[in-house]
């Protein structure tokens, strides 16, 4: 019989291979791009918006097992969010998908590029929309303790 880790283990291997969501949008609304200087690995995130919210989503990049499924949960956790809800989206409810809560400090990285793409991402988006000022300290608090 197999255990969680090796059905988790399973997981990660087959999102590596066939990663959902992976291509371009070319006319997204915005874009960010960020690499882990540890492993050269990297990945760009497009979304479109529309109505406050994420209609789609897609990434392209390199990354190890970890980091492509990891990057494929993600986006399919924020595709069809509104921008309030895509805010919220914290590591847990990515790692929690793939049996990841407990990896170790090294590969956590790993797990969390694409996470700290889409909110860098998002913080973009934002911050050439909002006009409130006081908005936009909160964003910048926020994206100073994005983990
Ligand atoms: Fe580069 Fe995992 S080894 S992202």
């Amino acid at each position: 019989m197999s255990s969680n880790a090796d059905i988790y283990h399973e997981i990660i291997v087959d999102y590596s291979r066939n990663p959902i969501n992976y291509g371009k949008i070319e006319d997204h609304d915005v874009t960010f791009h960020d690499s882990n200087p540890l492993c050269g690995d990297s990945i760009d995130i497009d979304l479109k918006i529309n109505d406050e919210k994420v209609t789609d989503i897609k990434f392209h990049g390199k990354g190890c097992a970890i980091c492509m499924a990891c990057s494929s949960v993600l986006t399919e956790i924020t595709k069809g969010k509104s921008l309030d809800d895509v805010r919220k989206i914290e590591k847990n409810d990515v790692l929690s998908e793939l049996g990841l809560e407990h990896l170790q400090a090294v590969r956590i990285k790993c797990a969390l590029l694409s996470l700290k793409v889409l909110k860098s991402a998002l913080y973009t988006y934002l911050g050439k929309h909002l006009e409130n000022s006081q908005d936009m300290d909160k964003l910048k608090d926020e994206a100073a303790n994005l983990y």
